[in-house]
């Protein structure tokens, strides 16, 4: 069992009032909070080692460059990828996907085929339209039901020979909804094709094991998972990263230079062009060690608790529509109230301490489906707690007094 108050101790930022009320901070699906130990992280790496890496002999760059790769080796290890270098610091998932789209422009040819499916994110959708302009590949979409779900046997009539990448969520940002990856990377391989997964919002709720799963790609960021934004993951198989051409030129991915011929690093530097966040992939490190000391079993046990309280206290309340109603859901709870604009409800609850997402979540797909312009989204951490559901609660009911 979690001791949460000694959990809430560790993030500093949950302790204070917003608009003089105590903060109920439901927003964790856009951005986690951060732990005392990721904080001190920041300031420890520039107050005591900070100097570009890979590129000096003095002793900080040796440090520095130390600490940068023993960050990659807990990515490594974290979601079990079989070697270092599988693993690319980026700057979030959005650069991991664009990564992986623009490398396929080199690969797609006239008539091949993208799948993405309904329940994509706005990043993992453009990318892919961008490429298929690009290279007169099409676009597919694995369409979704009433509950939130993908439609499975939609994805298999789908998937051909032509297909060359499907590209899908873990867990749906604005739903919640949890989809059955493994299957979906198992029937893309009978197709011949590679599949990507956007992990953006599974990170902070499970441990991915890429090997496991057998995904081609897995993209994720840092800052849904306790640690520093403008840091990223991207987990691509040793093969198809030998197979993609460089994303960006540029210092430290180069072997050699010359005005006639320029030849690339080895993995993974081949994809690091420039200086990188070097405290981001290292305080990553530092998030990842926290949440791995709170444990991903009670990470989920609170997370789902709290999900089953709060979807029952909510749906006290009269006229309010939950969207996704799978029982394959993660700690999100999509929600609007007949009659009444998101922005509305959000505004007011804000009034009253509690921060939610009001609006499309950059799902506009999704919202298209159900004929709405948004959605009121509280999305819960284990650091959340009944009580906080309960004051979000009586906020929703009093904003719902107050504009009806
Ligand atoms: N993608 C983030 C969210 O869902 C920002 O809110």
């Amino acid at each position: 069992m979690l001791d949460i108050q000694k959990i809430r101790a560790d993030f500093p930022i949950l302790n204070q009032k917003v608009n003089g009320k105590p903060l109920v901070y439901f927003d964790n699906g856009a951005t986690s909070q951060k732990p005392q130990v990721v904080i001190d992280a920041i300031s420890k790496y520039y107050q005591e080692i900070n100097a570009n890496i890979h590129r000096g002999v003095h002793t900080l760059s040796q440090l520095a460059t130390d600490a940068y790769e023993v960050a990659r080796g807990k990515v490594q290890h974290h979601i079990n990828a079989k070697h270092a270098h599988e693993v690319l610091f980026t700057s979030g998932t959005t650069f991991g996907i664009n990564l992986v789209a623009n490398g396929f422009a080199a690969i797609l040819k006239p008539g091949e085929e993208v799948i993405v499916s309904h329940l994509e994110h706005h990043s993992n959708i453009v990318p892919w339209q961008m490429l298929c302009e690009k290279t007169g590949a099409t676009l597919k979409v694995i369409p979704m039901d009433e509950t939130g779900e993908l439609i499975m046997s939609e994805y298999d009539k789908l998937l051909s020979g032509k297909t060359k990448i499907v590209a899908v969520n873990h867990i749906s940002n604005a739903l919640g909804i949890i989809n059955p990856v493994k299957y979906m990377i198992d029937k893309a391989h009978e197709a011949g094709a590679a599949i990507l997964i956007d992990g953006a919002q599974s990170v902070p709720h499970l441990k991915p094991d890429v090997q496991a799963l057998d995904c081609d790609f897995y993209a994720f960021s840092g800052h849904k998972m306790c640690g520093p934004t403008g840091t990223g993951v991207l987990y691509g198989k040793e093969e198809w990263l030998h197979k993609l051409p460089p994303y960006q030129g540029g210092g430290e991915m180069i072997k050699e230079v010359s005005f006639e011929k320029t030849t690339y690093a080895d993995l993974p530097h081949k994809f690091e062009a420039g200086t990188p966040h070097i405290a981001g992939g290292i305080v990553l490190g530092a998030a990842i060690d926290y949440l791995n000391s709170v444990g991903f079993e009670n990470i989920q046990k609170q997370e789902l608790e709290l999900l089953a309280y709060a979807t029952e206290r909510l749906s006290e309340i009269e006229g309010l529509r939950i969207y996704g109603n799978s029982k394959n859901k993660t700690s999100v709870i999509s929600f609007n109230i007949e009659g009444i604009h998101p922005y509305d409800i959000g505004t007011i609850i804000d009034k009253l301490g509690i921060a939610v997402r009001t609006g499309h979540h950059c799902a506009q797909p999704i919202m298209n489906f159900f004929g709405i312009p948004g959605t009121i989204r509280a999305s819960f951490s284990f650091y959340n707690t009944k009580e906080e559901i309960d004051a979000l609660v009586e906020a929703v009911k009093k904003a719902k007094m107050m504009l009806s």
